[in-house]
């Protein structure tokens, strides 16, 4: 007979291979704590609905304990050679207590509910972490975008020089997406916090549980009612990765567009120095390695997305040990959007911002055209497809005598020529990309007083996200504490105090 858990129908164990092959326990080792809070709460389950005898359960309960409080000092050693999380953490109950008593734990409950259970109360963790820290970085962004409504910066088209923007804008542009980000990052979260247990290996169980008990006490918001779906799904775990993915997709367009920008042709950014590293052999080189990598790692993201959706689609109903490949990727995918979405904000933070260069670029660039053919329109009643064609030849006009439209002397002889009469100073008043910006008024435009709405808009949208993330963190949080405590009160730990010492 094998000495394992499942033992009893084997005759021999597997090999030193087959074990390294199918192991988890390594992978497994974050949700450590999280499995024992599931064990924590399942056995208060058994013990109220009396499938599990109080005194026996009180004995195991001691161990969970004890073994919670190592697990949140980091001081839990688990063995790879009991291949995952649940059966180190059983094993550990049944040598401190002995078989006949540890043997109960395992009652109305498989390693098939089990890992949902646990891997969902790790995700919601590191879901909130996600939001929270995004959170934060849209107030930045909205708070320097305040600052910034009537800063000049280049708005670009197919990366060519398109129209004058406001920096702020730019910068309430990335605070917009993100929110859309967040909520999707709550969206996945409402699908993460549900609870499986209970669903056993996949029928459910002939003992009488009570499913609203475990999901009350880890604090989920609902049972998973279906055991089969319970313990065949994960598109918990493709949605969440989605989710990141996304997010990433933004944090790598905000990356481009710094490294873009902190070239030296472009010179609008400059980030510190501290974000930034130099060349072995060219001593010139300040490279933008940590927007560079921020890039790059999103093809970790949508690696892990992929490979997720891939892992699922081979497996009917009922667990499969495919699926136990869910969750390396889902970690480096967390760890990976967790660690970009910070290094983004502090690199951002620290960056300074070059308006004397986006000011000289838009002199130059011709972005003001446009606004030069709108003030034909409006001013001179010329068709807008014919002030198009005016200032499309006059553009031509000016790049060929390698002039800018602050040239106003040419610009002026040219209009008059097409029989329109524009004075310098007015030339002056059109293209001055400062009064571009100040014209433009329509709602959700790049103006000072528009981005100063959007700003305040977009603010109340992050307040209420804040106040929901925050309700939801205080209620999980608090939920752990109440089963700990109920746990230790039962335990005995902390029973009250017999009546004569009080
Ligand atoms: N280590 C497994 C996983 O991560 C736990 C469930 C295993 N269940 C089983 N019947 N082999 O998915």
């Amino acid at each position: 007979m094998s000495d394992k858990l499942w033992g009893g129908r084997f005759e021999t164990d597997i090999t030193e291979e087959v074990l390294n092959y199918t192991q988890t326990t390594n992978i497994d080792a974050r949700m450590a704590r999280y499995d024992i809070l599931g064990s924590i709460a399942h056995l208060l389950m058994l013990k109220d609905t009396e499938i599990v005898d109080r005194e026996d359960a009180r004995a195991i309960m001691t161990i969970l304990l004890d073994l919670h409080d190592k697990a949140t000092r980091g001081k839990l050693e688990l063995d790879p050679r009991l291949e995952d999380v649940h059966f180190n953490i059983e094993s550990a109950v049944i040598k401190a207590v002995g078989k006949e008593i540890g043997g109960r734990l395992h009652t109305a409950r498989s390693r098939n509910d089990q890992v949902v259970t646990d891997t969902r109360l790790y995700l919601r963790e590191e879901i909130t972490q996600i939001a929270g820290d995004l959170l934060d970085f849209v107030d930045d962004l909205l708070l320097r975008a305040k600052e910034n409504v009537n800063t000049v910066c280049v708005g670009y088209t197919h990366g060519q020089p398109a129209q004058p923007i406001t920096f702020g804008f730019w910068l309430t542009a990335y605070a917009s997406m993100y929110l859309r980000d967040i909520k999707r990052l709550m969206q996945a979260l409402d699908t993460v916090n549900q609870s499986p247990l209970g669903a056993c290996a996949l029928a459910g169980t002939s003992f009488p549980i009570d499913r609203e008990h475990t999901a009350t006490r880890l604090g989920f918001s609902q049972v998973l009612i279906h055991s089969l779906d319970a313990t065949s799904s994960r598109d918990f775990v493709s949605q969440s990765i989605s989710a990141f993915a996304q997010l990433m997709v933004n944090h790598s367009k905000m990356a481009e567009e710094i490294v873009v920008w902190n070239s030296f042709e472009f010179g609008l950014v400059d980030l510190s120095d501290a974000f930034c590293t130099g060349s072995s052999i060219m001593p010139q080189k300040k490279n933008a390695v940590v927007a560079e990598l921020a890039k790059g790692r999103t093809g970790r993201v949508f690696g892990a997305l992929m490979q997720s959706l891939t892992m699922q689609k081979g497996v009917g109903t009922g667990y499969n040990c495919d699926l136990q490949e869910d969750k390396p990727m889902l970690w480096d995918s967390i760890d990976t959007t967790r660690s970009t979405t910070r290094v983004l904000r502090n690199q951002l933070a620290s960056a300074q911002y070059n308006e004397s260069r986006a000011l000289d670029l838009c002199w130059k660039n011709f972005s003001t055209i446009t606004e030069l053919a709108n003030w034909l329109t409006k001013q001179h009643d010329v068709p807008f497809r014919e002030a198009h064609e005016i200032t499309g030849q006059l553009t031509q006009k000016l790049i060929k005598s390698d002039l800018a439209p602050d040239a106003f002397e040419t610009c002026a002889e040219f209009l008059l020529a097409k029989g329109i009469k524009v004075s310098i100073g007015e030339l002056e008043e059109i293209l001055d990309p400062k009064r571009v910006l100040a014209r433009q008024t329509s709602q959700g435009s790049t103006g000072p007083d528009a981005v100063a709405d959007l700003t305040s808009v977009l603010a109340t949208q992050s307040a209420e996200l804040r106040s929901n993330l925050d309700a939801s963190i205080q209620l999980k949080n608090q939920t752990i504490e109440n089963l700990l405590s109920e746990a230790d009160a039962f335990s005995g730990a902390s029973e009250p105090a017999p009546m004569f010492m009080l």
